[in-house]
């Protein structure tokens, strides 16, 4: 899979630390759009940076990191197809994916310590999405903000 990787100076360090990971992996190609440096960087511009690449078929999915990862999820998730999902722990990231086909993986580098980052990571990149009535709902968000028919 290729996966697009980008932060702000929050999220830095994790990063940092799960790009090391993720170089071991096989099954990953890496697409690091920064930064790589603890200098203080505005999160929306790294969401758009993400996203925007994201949505021109750059990578397939993507994983984005500020402090706490709500400012940068929130971000994210201004672009119409973008399905970022702030995660704290392996349920929360099996369910994003296998009911809401998250496309972004969202962590706080300030919050979530590295062994459970890299469990959440491993299970978000190799759950599949369910389909069936989760797809009737994720096309419905991009009707919104139009009720669903
Ligand atoms: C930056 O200090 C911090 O506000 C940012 O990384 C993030 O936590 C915002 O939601």
């Amino acid at each position: 899979m290729k996966l697009l990787v980008a932060c702000d100076h929050g999220g830095f360090t994790l990063k940092d630390e799960l790009l090391h990971y993720l170089k071991q992996r096989d099954d990953v190609t890496l697409i690091n759009l920064g930064v790589d440096s603890a200098d203080s960087v505005d999160y929306p511009a790294m969401a758009a940076r993400l996203c925007t690449a994201l949505l021109a078929g750059e990578g397939e999915r993507g994983l984005l990191l500020c402090g706490t990862g709500i400012g940068i999820s929130m971000a994210a998730n201004r672009f119409p197809g973008i399905r970022a999902a702030l995660c704290h722990d392996e349920t929360t990231a099996r369910l994003s994916r296998e009911h809401n086909d998250a496309n972004i993986l969202v962590l706080g580098g300030r919050t979530t310590g590295y062994e459970t980052a890299r469990a959440i990571l491993d299970i978000w990149l190799t759950t599949p999405f369910a389909g069936g009535r989760h797809l009737r709902r994720i096309q419905q968000l991009d009707l919104l903000p139009n009720k669903p028919a």
